[in-house]
């Protein structure tokens, strides 16, 4: 299986750092990004990391993604609660899906409660800020190492 891993972050996650850090933290999606980037060279994969405020781009890396990848890293962000396009595409994707949230969306607002990604995601991780990112590489990687063993 291919070791290379999509990490695809939804609408708001390029303020991260500067947006409600009282719930996000203060760290950037630059800081995410490098961060999966080291990790990832540990583990052996090989990571493309992308955010979008737009729906229709994350549908077409996870299009992308179908073609070469070996497994996906979603933080949907607002789009979670919203879109049944995006689940739709995670549908056509045959390989490991891991849904990551910063916070824990279970202790929010009620609305956040509710996931479409999730009737799709193998594994969700939330609330343990953003060394979830990092949680839900080790898994995709010991998934990929597991299959092709
Ligand atoms: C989020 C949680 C979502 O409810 C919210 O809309 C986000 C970020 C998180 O990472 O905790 O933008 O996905």
């Amino acid at each position: 299986m291919s070791r290379l891993v999509y990490v695809l972050n939804g609408p708001n996650l390029n303020l991260l750092g500067k947006r409600q850090p009282h719930i996000y933290g203060h760290e950037t999606l630059a800081d995410v990004e490098r961060d999966c980037q080291v990790l990832a060279a540990e583990l052996g994969l090989q990571i493309r990391f992308h955010q979008s405020n737009r729906e229709c781009e994350i549908i077409d890396w996870i299009h992308q993604a179908r073609e070469t990848a070996g497994g996906i890293v979603i933080n949907p962000a607002a789009f979670t609660h919203t879109s049944v396009a995006i689940l739709d595409a995670l549908n056509t994707f045959d390989a490991p899906v891991i849904e990551v949230h910063i916070s824990n969306v279970h202790k929010r607002e009620e609305f956040r409660h509710r996931s479409f990604v999730s009737l799709r995601a193998d594994g969700v991780i939330a609330g343990l800020g953003t060394q979830g990112y990092q949680l839900a590489l080790r898994r995709l990687a010991r998934l990929i190492d597991e299959k092709a063993a």
